[in-house]
């Protein structure tokens, strides 16, 4: 899996941004963020190899829709492959900015959750922002659902880019290659006061210290 890794890093080093994919560790920072005790809706950017994705539908009901979106051709055959039997997960080799239409598209209305783990610090700002926009708005306005992302940096928070998010808390990653935050991003407050900008540390900020448009399937039958 790391061989297939390495491979896309050199074919689409900015794209990629990584060359091995996330540690055991983080996967398991990142599915403690969420509630699966009832039927989800996800969605996952960037996948990679799927590291993320084993975890999530290791713990998803049957009732679950995964979808997920990796814009690399290699990437998402690999994971059409893997989950060809599993018809909760939906893969589509498409740009994570399609989300609204492939929610559209299944009859979707809402994600309980979007997890992220695309190199957000190199896109062009005005996509970085419409993606968010897009993001915000996919969420249910319930008050588990949520945008999880794991980054080098915090710039989603840090720098403002996530403020029309309600609140968000912030944990640091050491045991990962590199190190990386990791930021839950609630849609609503909740009665909760933790606002999003989060150029503080402690109890809410961390610190290092502590193409196809809206979405063939590639995987079987049954995978809308
Ligand atoms: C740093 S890798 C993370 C892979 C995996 N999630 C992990 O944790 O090991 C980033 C992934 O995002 C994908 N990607 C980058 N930009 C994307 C976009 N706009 N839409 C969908 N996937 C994207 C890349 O192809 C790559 O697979």
């Amino acid at each position: 899996m790391s061989a297939l890794f390495l491979k896309r890093f050199l074919q689409r080093p900015l794209q990629v941004a990584s060359i091995i994919p996330s540690s055991r560790a983080l996967v398991r920072k990142v599915s403690e963020k969420m509630d699966f005790s009832k039927p989800r809706v996800i969605a996952e950017f960037g996948p990679g190899e799927g590291c993320h994705t084993r975890e999530i539908a290791r713990h998803l009901t049957p009732e679950s829709r995964l979808l997920l979106f990796e814009l690399d051709p290699e990437f998402a055959q690999h994971l059409a492959n893997q989950f060809r039997h599993d018809p909760r997960v939906t893969v589509l080799n498409i740009d994570a900015a399609h989300l609204t239409e492939a929610l559209a598209a299944r009859d979707l209305p809402h994600c309980d959750y979007v997890v992220s783990g695309i190199p957000f610090s190199i896109l062009d700002p005005e996509k970085k922002r419409e993606l968010l926009r897009r993001t915000y708005e996919a969420l249910a306005p319930a008050p588990h659902a949520a945008f999880i992302i794991y980054q080098v940096t915090n710039e989603l928070r840090e720098r403002g880019h996530c403020d029309h998010f309600a609140r968000a808390e912030s944990e640091y990653c050491l045991q990962n290659l590199p190190p990386m935050f990791v930021t839950k991003f609630w849609r609503t407050a909740n009665g909760h006061q933790s606002p999003v900008n989060g150029r503080r540390n402690g109890a809410n900020g961390a610190s290092r210290n502590g193409h196809r448009s809206n979405g063939h399937a590639l995987n079987g039958a049954g995978h809308r």
